[in-house]
């Protein structure tokens, strides 16, 4: 076997914080090569190290590729052998079609002007590799996550990739989505494209990786090789983290109360097609010290449900009833919804729940300033205090909390949203993939703080597409599916197969 890769004592230094120091990695031609590690260890950096994304000179070490001495100044020029990128936030543009996404900046023309009959029939058969069979003109903000993330890999394959990088690509995928996209890596590998795979879902990694490279806090901690070690997720994690979990999930005493929030009849239409029901005559309800989970897949209306009743945050002509703590409320706007004691994380942290070029201080206040005020004025001392706290509460790795959002590594980011919808103090939390992105030893920490929160006597909803999660942490289970409530299942009765067949059933 030949070796495609090799970076040799990479290093790189931002201001106040090394990235990386002296990171080796090897990666064989043809091979899969998982990178792991936990949030903020430096697997991204890494990769845009290697991709140009930071130039040559900006960091210290070798890169050495196709047997040659590589010193990228910029993307282009990694793309130019072959290496591309697809970074962890997707970088389509909604508003352009498929193919238009596909080609911009790499446009089919003739005689200068594009073609589009030849770019929409190159963008067929890119997405016939790629197992899509949306025409091409499709707009992109027309077409879920899981299908977008498709379209990314047939760009790079427009571009005679032979180095393929994913950052995370299934983060937001629902498990059929993900396994979608794993095929197709290996089909890719049949063609001899050699991939690098960063993911925090390590069951997937056991999967489908030939090697398994481990960073800790910026430095190359393990080499895996899968074709000769008995490699398990456990073993991962042990090498990720530096000790063995025992647990997944930690212990809780259940101590279920009052009924705290009821949402009745809840009806929601879609915000541009008026005919079109989104959420159809939903009840549920959460209790005191109670942890509820919400299945279903993608598009089944979770985060539609989740976002109508946090202020009418989504859809139109919406209607039903919400009480807490028996009392009717209103949660016709953000503010109020808010101040009735709701608090939601949005699973769409980048879009939502972030302010990026702000301090971390001002994303954690941001949801409840008077929370820092005195007679209406902001206490900056209070504020960092707030924020330190948070910071060692969830482990949200940084050397300040002046650091901007955007330059935390995305695991850190979503601590970040949490941690600004903790400190509203909600009665009820409603939390969208609270965990996408999270490494296994923050999860565990999250998981934590939802049951000091169930403990106190507040409640808990959380949607997850991953249904170990939800077994593993849920009082009680709601399958969602096609905008209806269609199942509910108490912990001890739960289970993947029961969840699913409400699914299915319809
Ligand atoms: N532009 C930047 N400015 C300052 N610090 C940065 C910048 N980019 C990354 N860092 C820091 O470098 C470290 C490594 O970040 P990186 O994004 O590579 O982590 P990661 O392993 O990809 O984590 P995750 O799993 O959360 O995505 C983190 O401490 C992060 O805060
Ligand atoms: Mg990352």
């Amino acid at each position: 076997m030949t070796t495609l890769l090799e970076m040799k004592k990479i290093t790189k230094t931002f201001p106040g914080v090394k990235a990386l120091s002296d990171v080796d990695l090897a990666v064989e031609e043809g091979e899969i090569h998982a990178l792991v590690g936990e949030n903020g260890a430096g697997k991204s950096t890494l990769m845009k190290v290697l991709s140009g994304v930071y130039p040559h000179g900006s960091y210290e070490g070798e890169i050495h590729y196709a047997g040659e001495l590589a010193s990228f100044a910029n993307i282009a020029d990694s793309e130019k052998k072959g290496i591309i990128i697809i970074h962890q936030e997707l970088a389509l543009v909604p508003q352009l079609s498929i193919a238009e996404n596909i080609f911009l900046g790499n446009e089919v023309a003739r005689s200068g002007v594009i073609s589009w009959p030849d770019t929409y029939q190159r963008t067929e058969g890119l997405l016939k590799k790629v197992g899509l069979s949306d025409p091409p003109a499709t707009l992109v903000e027309k077409i879920g996550v899981g299908k977008q993330q498709l379209v990314e890999i047939a760009k790079a394959l427009s571009k005679d990739v032979r180095l393929l990088i994913l950052d995370e690509p299934t983060a937001a995928l629902s498990e059929s989505d993900s396994a979608k996209l794993l095929s197709l890596l290996l089909e890719l590998k049949q063609q001899g494209i050699t991939s690098i795979l960063i993911s925090h879902k390590l069951n997937e990694v056991e999967q489908i990786a030939d090697t398994i490279t481990v960073l800790r806090d910026g430095s190359s901690v393990a080499n895996i090789d899968c074709r000769k070690e008995e490699v398990s997720e456990a073993s991962i994690i042990q090498a990720m983290v530096g000790r063995a979990m025992e647990n997944r999930y930690p212990e809780r005493e259940r101590k279920i109360g009052e009924e705290l929030l009821s949402v009745k009849n809840w009806t929601v239409w879609h915000p541009e097609q008026a005919d079109r029901k989104v959420i159809k005559g939903v009840d549920f309800n959460v209790h005191a010290g109670e942890i509820v989970g919400i299945a279903g897949l993608m598009g089944s209306g979770r985060t539609e449900l989740a976002m109508s009743v946090f202020g009418h945050s989504y859809g139109r002509n919406i209607s039903g009833e919400v009480t807490l703590g028996g009392q009717k409320v209103d949660v016709s706007t953000v503010p109020k919804a808010i101040f009735a004691g709701l608090a939601y994380v949005t699973e769409d942290r980048k879009a939502l729940g972030l302010v990026l070029d702000e301090p971390i201080t001002k994303n954690v206040t941001l949801a409840n300033l008077p929370g820092v005020s005195k007679y209406g004025v902001l206490n900056t001392a209070e504020e960092t205090k707030t924020s330190e706290y948070y910071r060692k509460a969830m482990n949200i790795r940084t050397p300040t909390v002046a650091q901007r959002v955007v330059n935390l590594s995305g695991g850190n980011q979503q601590k970040v949203v949490l941690s600004k919808w903790l400190f509203t103090q909600p009665d009820v939390l409603i939390m969208d993939e609270p965990t996408r992105g999270i490494d296994v030893g923050a999860k565990f920490e999250i998981y934590s703080l939802m049951n000091q929160l169930a403990a106190e006597g507040r409640g808990v909803v959380m949607i997850s597409s991953e249904m170990p999660e939800l077994l593993g942490m849920c009082d009680r289970i709601y399958v969602m599916n096609e905008g209806a409530l269609v199942g509910e299942l108490d912990a001890e009765e739960a289970s993947q197969e029961r969840i699913m067949s409400f699914i299915v059933r319809k």
